[in-house]
This record gives C-alpha cells, structure tokens and sequence, in this order.
C-alpha cells in the first residue's frame, strides 16, 4: 500500500501543484525489511519504488537512517506522517508509538492502519485536537471509498442508529471463489497475488480485519468502546466450502457481515458468516467490493459500495487525507 501511494504521488506531482497547491516531498522511509531512508531534498521516489518492488534495499535512494523507528520519527523533519504498518490485535503497538512520536514532534499523522484507532481513538483524537494536528484515517474502512469523512463531516448531525456491511474484501473474494467452484486455497492465492491479504493472514482469514472495522465504525462514528477481542468473530477459515455452493444452489449467498448497533446506552457489533438472500442490499456485493449499509435518524437507510478495488483504490484514501490535511481539515 505504501509503496502504490508512493507511485500514486510520483504520477499525481503536476494534478497536486496544480489542483491543489501541494509539492510533497517524501524526506524518509522506514521499512522492516527493505532498509530505511531519508533525505532533506527528498528521497528518489521512482528508484524507490523500483528497488522495493524487485526485493532490494532503498538505502541507495538517499542517507539510510540508522536509528529506530520512533526515533526517526521524531528526529526527521517533515510536516506529515503516513503510517502503514501491518495490523495487530493488542492495545500495546508500535504503530501507537509511531503516532504518538509524530504528535509530539508536532507531525501531522494519516494511517491506514486500524490497530491504533479502534483501541485509541479518543486519545489519539484528543492529543491532536489539543496540538492542532491532523488526524485522519479514512484508509482503515473501505479503502479510498469515504467513511468517515462522509459521516463525521458531510453527514454532521445524522446519529448513525445501526449499520450492517460486508467489510473485509479478502473474505469477500474467497467465498466468490468458492462459489464459482474453486477451492479456499485458491481463493486465499487469489487475495494474495493482488496484494490483498494481510500482512499475518490470520487476520483476514479468522474474521479479525472485518471485526475491527466493525469496531472502529462503532467507536468512532457511534461512540462506542469496544475492543475486537470481546466481539463475537466468525471468519471464512471456519466456513465448510460445500455449504457456500449449497446456498449459492439455494440462490443465497454466503457472506461474512458486519453489524453494529445501539442497546440501550450501549454499542455492540457483531460479524459473522450469514445466508443473504436475492432482496437484501448486500447480495450483489461480490469479489473484492465491499459495502456499507447505515441506518441514521436523517438519511434513513444509506448504502456505499466500493465495487473491485485494487491497491490503488486504497492508496488513493492516504491520498485524500493527505489533500484534507493540506488544506487545514484536520479530522474527518
Ligand atoms: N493492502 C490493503 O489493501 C490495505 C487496505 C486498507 C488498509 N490497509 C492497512 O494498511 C497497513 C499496511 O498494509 P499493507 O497491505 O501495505 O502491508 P505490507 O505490504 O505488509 O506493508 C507494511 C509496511 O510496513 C513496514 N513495516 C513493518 N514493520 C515495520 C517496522 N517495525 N518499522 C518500519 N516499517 C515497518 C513494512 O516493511 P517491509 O516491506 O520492509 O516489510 C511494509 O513497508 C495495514 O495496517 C493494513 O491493515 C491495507
């Protein structure tokens, strides 16, 4: 995802001077495995992308940084930080730190990574509220498709009362290959080679990728506090094949959904594995695409659908925030 936003602002450089005023200038890199990079004039971004795509080190690219990765954040000089590492399910994480570090060296951060919005969200909302720093996420729920911005900034004064969707594109596309009689290894081959599994497979295969958004759209736009351990989880590793091309036969589908809703003063969620049938909102959802169905005091019932995403459509979210924060909206 990194490496197409890093293609995405190679090719856009003229649209965003133009457009919109903005020259970005990528001043570092950090990565796990590729080596990490930084320059004050601005890193080669194409010989980058280049070297990472083909397995090799970017350190050629400009200074390699030789200190940790929360220190090089705070050390480095730059306006924004993007954070884009793997998701994991624990309140304690590096990409906490990460953030944390960027807002006390007074950067504005974007991530697309869900781990430390839903279990700090209002934290991390706070401490960037009070330095007056941007804080936008809109990568972390349906890619490029607007979520949050949607509802916390179009939507202003609609209370979202419910909301069901189908959430999480890899389990999506493994039971479309399902039905169209492949195997589920061929249908986690087919996620991976379009750069679609998570980093640890396990989270999208055991339901934890769906669960988390379900959470995050509960805590941030409902006002919840759920954490994704204590939510009821079903994934597509727990799914019998046959039973997918029995509903199919049926002429149901077999879906894993995502809900949230409000029980008295309280927000709960839920995802699991359900028959959808032909006149539900979520039937045609299929493949990669993914949907939001909400229901809200004003709009009624109001249904986003990202058809077939690729990387670039999750690219394009990190993008947008970039763009929001630039022109001073901060929080979506
Ligand atoms: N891909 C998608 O479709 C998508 C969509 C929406 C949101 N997201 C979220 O975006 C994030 C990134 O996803 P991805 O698919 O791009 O994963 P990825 O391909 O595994 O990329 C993760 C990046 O983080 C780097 N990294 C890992 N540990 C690090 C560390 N300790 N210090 C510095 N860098 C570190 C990795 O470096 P190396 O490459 O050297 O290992 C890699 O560049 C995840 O949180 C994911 O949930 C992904």
């Amino acid at each position: 995802m990194g490496r197409e936003f890093a293609r995405l602002l190679v090719e856009r450089r003229g649209a965003l001077a133009r457009d919109h005023g903005l020259e970005p200038a990528v001043v570092g890199i950090l990565t796990a495995h590729h080596g990490s990079v930084e320059s004050a004039s601005g890193v080669d971004l194409r010989k980058a992308v280049r070297a990472a795509a083909a397995g090799g080190s970017i350190e050629s690219c400009g200074r390699p940084v030789r200190d940790d990765s929360v220190e090089a954040i705070r050390r480095i000089r730059a306006d924004v930080v993007i954070e884009v590492t793997p998701l994991r399910i624990a309140a304690r994480q590096l990409a906490l730190d990460h953030i944390l570090a960027a807002f006390a060296a007074g950067k504005h951060v974007i991530t697309a990574n869900k781990g430390p919005v839903v279990y700090h969200y209002r934290r991390l909302a706070e401490i960037a509220r009070t330095k007056r720093l941007g804080f936008r996420f809109e990568g972390t729920v349906m890619d490029g498709a607007p979520v949050f911005s949607l509802f916390l900034e179009a939507m202003r004064g609609a209370r979202i009362e419910s909301f069901e969707g189908i959430l999480n594109s890899t389990s999506n596309l493994i039971l479309s290959e399902i039905e169209a009689g492949r195997t589920y290894e061929e249908g986690v081959a087919a996620a991976r080679a379009i750069g679609f599994l998570e980093t640890d497979p396990s989270m999208d295969l055991d339901g934890w990728d769906a669960t988390v958004k379900a959470c995050l759209l509960a805590n941030v736009l409902m006002g919840g506090s759920l954490r994704p351990e204590e939510v009821p989880r079903q994934g597509v590793s727990s799914v019998d094949p046959a039973g997918v091309r029995e509903a199919r036969t049926g002429g149901r589908r077999l879906a894993q959904v995502a809900r949230g809703w409000r029980e008295g003063r309280s927000v709960k969620a839920s995802v699991a594995i359900e028959a959808v049938a032909p006149d539900q909102p979520l039937f045609p959802i299929t493949g990669t695409s993914s949907s939001l169905l909400v229901r809200t005091d004003m709009l009624k019932e109001f249904q986003i659908v990202e058809r077939n995403p690729g990387l670039r459509q999750t690219a394009y979210a990190l993008y947008a925030d970039l763009i929001a924060i630039h022109e001073g909206r901060l929080a979506p």
